[in-house]
């Protein structure tokens, strides 16, 4: 993407690489994550203002360690290195880097030597996170010491003629209380840029980037499902062609209770967009019936819904691009964060070849909660915008063993409780995803004064940054109470209760 101001993170495989990116953002400056190796006339062609060298684990001294294109240091942009990233610059500029005597791990006391610019208004005595074994004995020619610790005698470091800086501590985690200062003094201080990266812009420039890019006729399709990040990217692209897109909604029967009717009323009549849905609920499960393993389920309906999706695409005629909502944690992890946001061309996966879609991907510069932004920023309904993930093939993963259309309707009845009162309390945001399963396990209760032979529902709710590990939430027990009693008294079909306390790993989030 271009941008006036634009900070480059070159990453060396460090841990925090991520959150540096995020960090910027947040001080309004856009940022890109670029991997270490990229060639010289790549990181020119994407005009950075600022590098920042990310932490990383390896030891500059080793051989095959990672390395950048030593012309990075002639681009006459200010350059910070962090951790790993400084120790690369003190050994590439001259200076000497060694395996520490002590080595230093978690808070650690430091000592300001040198507030006039990186470290203006930071206390004397400050903590900085750090988690290093190597440390810099000598700083190369030009540079002075700017802090120290009582372990290293160069923390951080500074080349003011180059605008070279270098920091032993991490400023991007919160257990450097100052690091936000330290970096807004690198944007606003050292590369002197005014912060002007907002969603507003960013909603103004990606539209008008779309206009661009695409010719006066052309035809774009957008599979809508309810989730945050096709709506979020539907709306971006409606704002920039208005009927040109059209938005397909595939109903296979196992969303949520109300999701259809959501996505009807905020696209079709607030957006006004073009937007067929298609209720191919009964030939899912015509398909599903008698099948109960799990992967043969989420084959079945997965395949299927290429196969609908692209049986209305057909019906539509000449269409040029699909619009995907893919982000950047995405982007990065497969390594293709320098491609532009219209691709043309691309085999879309799981499409017929004929069809021969383009891709467009509004939001793949973007983090999840930059996204939720755009949404707002677009007129999206808090509803859409900060609704928990959902799984491709929907409750279908939620019921266990066989699925029908009665269990879809018990379990869209107890997960439409379940969610109202997570919401009444307050913890909807806080809870990364929160919903009902139906094991489909029948026991024996009571309900007055006869014996009932009916469900269970369990309750699963986590915490988690990127679905990828998540923790169980530890929901209230008066919660769990009036959750429990409203299933059994509200829903004939239940009549018991039970709470999932298992993290991932080992479990997954959902149960199938
Ligand atoms: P698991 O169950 O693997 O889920 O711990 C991790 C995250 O991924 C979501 N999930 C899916 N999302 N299609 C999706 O789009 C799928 O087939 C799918 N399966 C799981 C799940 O809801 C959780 O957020």
């Amino acid at each position: 993407m271009k941008a006036a101001e634009k900070v480059v993170v070159l990453d060396f495989g460090g841990q925090y690489t991520q959150l540096i990116a995020r960090r910027v953002r947040e001080l309004k400056v856009y940022c890109e994550i670029l991997p270490y190796n990229i060639s010289y006339e790549d990181l020119c062609a994407t005009e950075p203002s600022a590098l920042i060298f990310s932490g990383g684990s390896a030891s500059v001294y080793e051989p095959g360690t990672p390395r950048c294109d030593p012309r990075f240091y002639e681009l006459n942009v200010p350059i910070m290195g962090i951790c790993y990233g400084m120790q690369l610059m003190a050994a590439d500029l001259g200076g000497e880097v060694k395996i520490g005597k002590h080595q230093e791990y978690g808070k650690t006391n430091l000592f300001v030597a040198d507030d006039q610019d990186l470290l203006a208004g930071v206390s004397k005595e400050f903590v900085g996170w750090m988690s290093h074994g190597d440390q810099v004995v000598a700083v190369p020619p030009q540079f002075n010491v700017i802090a120290r610790s009582n372990n290293t005698a160069v923390a951080a470091m500074a080349d003011r003629a180059r605008k070279y800086f270098g920091l032993q501590f991490h400023p991007e985690v919160i257990h450097t209380p100052q690091g936000k200062l330290i970096l807004t003094n690198f944007l606003q201080n050292i590369c002197a840029f005014s912060g002007d990266w907002t969603m507003e812009n960013f909603v103004e420039s990606s539209t008008a980037e779309i206009k661009r890019m695409l010719d006066s006729r052309e035809r774009v399709v957008c599979g809508l499902s309810g989730g945050v990040d096709s709506a979020v990217a539907a709306a971006l692209v409606h704002r920039a062609i208005g009927d040109r897109l059209v938005c397909i909604f595939v109903d296979h029967g196992l969303m949520r209770k109300g999701e259809k009717e959501a996505v009807m009323s905020t696209f079709g009549r607030e957006f006004n967009m073009n937007l067929v849905a298609v209720d191919a609920g009964h030939e899912f499960l015509t398909l599903l019936r008698g099948v109960t393993d799990p992967e043969a389920k989420r084959k079945i309906i997965g395949n299927h819904f290429i196969r609908v999706f692209e049986r209305e695409a057909d019906k539509l005629g000449d269409i040029s691009y699909l619009v995907q909502g893919t982000l950047y944690p995405d982007v990065i992890e497969s390594g293709t964060a320098t491609a532009a946001v219209i691709k043309s061309h691309h085999n879309v996966g799981g499409l017929p070849d004929d069809m021969r879609l383009g891709l467009i991907e509004p939001l793949k510069f973007l983090f999840k909660d930059e996204v939720r932004q755009v949404g707002l920023e677009l007129g999206l309904p808090e509803e859409i915008v900060w609704r928990h993930p959902f799984p491709g093939p929907g409750l279908g993963v939620r019921i266990l063993g066989e699925v029908t259309a009665e269990k879809v309707a018990v379990l869209q009845e107890a997960d439409a409780i379940v969610i109202e009162e997570i919401k009444a309390a307050g913890l909807y945001r806080e809870i990364w995803q929160v919903f009902a399963v139906l094991p489909n396990i029948l026991s024996v209760g009571v309900k007055g004064d006869r014996r009932t032979y009916a469900h269970t529902i369990v309750l699963r709710a986590v915490t988690s940054h990127d679905g990828m590990t998540a923790d169980w939430y530890p929901l209230p027990y008066e919660l769990l109470g009036r959750i429990s009693s409203r299933l059994v008294n509200e829903i004939p079909e239940i009549n018991r209760f039970v709470y999932d306390v298992t993290s991932k790993p080992p479990g997954t989030i959902e149960w199938e």
